[in-house]
This record gives C-alpha cells, structure tokens and sequence, in this order.
C-alpha cells in the first residue's frame, strides 16, 4: 500500500504562507513514491490548488449539507470547488471544541465523498481514557460511530491520534501503536471484508523527522498526519522521506 504523509495547518497561515506551501510541495516531489498532502486553512485552498501539482490539497473540516442556513461554516461542495482533493474530518480538536460526536463525523465523510473529495476520519482517545485501560474500546466505538458503510479505501483513511500526544512531544510505544493500528484493521475488515485491508491507517501525534521512520515501520501503519512539523518543509521533508524508505 501506498503510504500517505498528510499535513494538517490547523488554524496557521497567511497568504504570505503560500510560499511555505510551495517549498513544501517541491521538495516532496523528490518522492513520489508517497502520496503526500496538505490540509490548510479553507480562505487558502483556492490560491494553493492547482498550483502546486505534487501534492493535493486539502481542507481540515466541511459540514455534512450541501449548503443553508449554517453561518459560519463550509460545505465538502464548496471545498471541491475551491481545488480541494480530500479534508479531515472529526479531529480531536474538533470534537472536544466543537462537541462533534461520531454521528457528524459520519455525516461530514459522508459529505466528503458526496462532494467527490477524499476523507481522513480521526479517532483517538484521551490521557486519561488509556490510563483507564479503555483506549482501544473508545478508538473502536468511535470507529464504528464515524464510519459510514461505503468506506473503501480509494476515498477514505483512518487517522489514530491519541489525544496526549497532540503538540506535546510525548509518543506511545511502538508496541502501544502496533497494538492499536491491529485492532483498528481488524475492525475494518470485520466490517468492509477484504475491502477493510485496502483503507490506510495513518498514525497522528507528535510525528517528527526523528521519530517517523520507527513509527511508519510498524505494521498497519500506512502513513501519518502531521500538525506542527508540517508547516516547513525542512521538517515535513524527513518524514516524507522516511516514508518512502518505509
Ligand atoms: P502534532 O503533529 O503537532 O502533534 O499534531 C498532530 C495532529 O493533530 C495532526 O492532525
């Protein structure tokens, strides 16, 4: 399987930015081995689609209508029509922010696929949930909540991104990571068949030009999603390229 090296802005960038986006794109042209995309602020899509060709663009969320009284928000349609390829949607920022629950998430890849743009579906539990013992029960009843039944791999992934370890430097162990991409993959096939093996599962949280060849070398793990290391490319470059040596 192809891996996948998405980046996620989250709330950073201006238009002067877009020059960020243009290295970043130019230097994962070295490895096209790897799928690699960029998920930046929605007011940034339509100046960085079609641009720059190595890499698709992406937005972080869209709502579940194809448009209406909703103030404030984007639909998938309009992400497509602003040059957009895929979007994330229910990122733990989002659903402790926002109060997403499973059943939007569903409705916003749902949405994603209705609009003809791929989905990242995030799921991970909280520090305090693993110390509990119960980080693999929430991450599969969040699995099965945001999926819907047509999930194939060709328009969806799963992002694990354990909640701790977003922006705070700290991994769980290769172990702890083998551990939960199995149980995720072995949900997936449970529930699409041989069609379950097909869809990536990408690892979240921390990822670094240190740490990303360890990670990406465990079983399961088809990629990951990257928030601070994926604003330059001198450090959104190495995990890059541990992917394609992956
Ligand atoms: P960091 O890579 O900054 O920990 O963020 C991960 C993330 O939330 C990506 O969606």
């Amino acid at each position: 399987m192809r891996k996948l090296i998405a980046g996620n802005w989250k709330m950073n960038g201006l238009l002067a930015e877009l020059e960020d986006v243009a290295a970043i794109s130019e230097a994962v042209a070295a490895h096209p081995s790897v799928d690699t995309a960029l998920c930046i602020p929605a007011t940034l899509i339509r100046p960085a689609a079609g641009r720059f060709a190595d890499m698709a663009i992406g937005g972080q969320d869209c709502h579940m209508a194809v448009s209406g009284a909703h103030t404030g928000c984007v639909s998938a349609e309009m992400l497509a029509d602003a040059g957009a390829k895929l979007t994330i949607v229910g990122h733990s920022e989002r659903r402790a922010a926002q109060g997403e629950s499973d059943a939007d998430i569903r409705g916003k890849a749902l949405a994603a696929r209705r609009a003809g743009i791929a989905a990242i579906v995030c799921v991970g539990e909280t520090e305090a949930e693993r110390d509990a013992g119960q980080a693999e029960a929430v991450v599969l009843h969040q699995l099965t909540g945001s999926l819907t039944d047509d999930a194939t791999g060709d328009w969806l992934s799963v992002a694990y991104e354990p909640v701790w370890a977003i922006g705070t430097g700290r991994i769980p162990s290769v172990e702890d990571v083998a551990a939960m991409h199995a149980a995720i993959r072995a949900a997936l096939v449970a529930r699409f068949g041989a069609g379950g093996a097909d869809i990536r599962i990408l690892y979240g949280g921390s990822m670094n030009g240190e740490n990303a060849a360890s990670l990406l070398a465990i079983p399961n793990v088809d990629g990951g999603l990257i928030g601070g290391a994926s604003l330059k490319a001198e450090k959104f470059l190495p995990i890059v390229a541990a992917a394609a040596s992956a």
